[in-house]
């Protein structure tokens, strides 16, 4: 699938952004191996910490249906109703995609969908903690 589709999806699974509070709207898709795509955005809650980022919605989504194996994730946030700065995942958005990617794994992150910046996994989150560390 083109970037600019996948960046299509992600803004307008930021429509449905639940942010009362920060007034950020974030929207992510992302890609299985096998061609489908899952969307997100970001859940805020009264009880702040309990808020989930967009990427995060988008991968339990997909996971939660089955899916393993993933190939790129197109996100865009702002607090406008056009995106007009650059979202990169956060930490633990990082993290959660490092269980179910490999490196080359791809970032998307868009203002439009002819504005957009890709990095790899790698680029992002380089020497990474996971599975290795935990397994015998
Ligand atoms: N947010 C995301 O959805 N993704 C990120 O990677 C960073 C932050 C959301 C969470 C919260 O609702 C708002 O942006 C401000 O932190």
């Amino acid at each position: 699938m083109e970037n600019r589709e996948l960046i299509r999806l992600a803004l307008e699974a930021r429509k449905n952004a639940y942010s009362p509070y920060s007034g950020c709207k974030v929207g992510a898709a992302l890609l299985t191996a096998d061609g489908k795509v899952y969307t997100g955005c970001n859940i805020e809650n009264a009880s702040f910490g309990l808020t989930v980022c967009a990427e995060r919605t988008a991968f339990f989504r997909a996971v939660g249906a089955g899916e393993k194996e993933f190939t790129k994730i197109a996100v865009t946030g702002g607090k406008d109703d056009k995106p007009d700065s650059y979202f990169y995942p956060c930490g633990a958005c990082r993290q959660v995609m490092s269980e179910f990617c490999g490196g080359d794994f791809e970032i998307i992150t868009a203002v439009s969908e002819d504005e957009f910046t890709v990095k790899t996994l790698e680029e992002l989150l380089p020497l990474r903690f996971g599975r290795d560390n935990v397994t015998e």
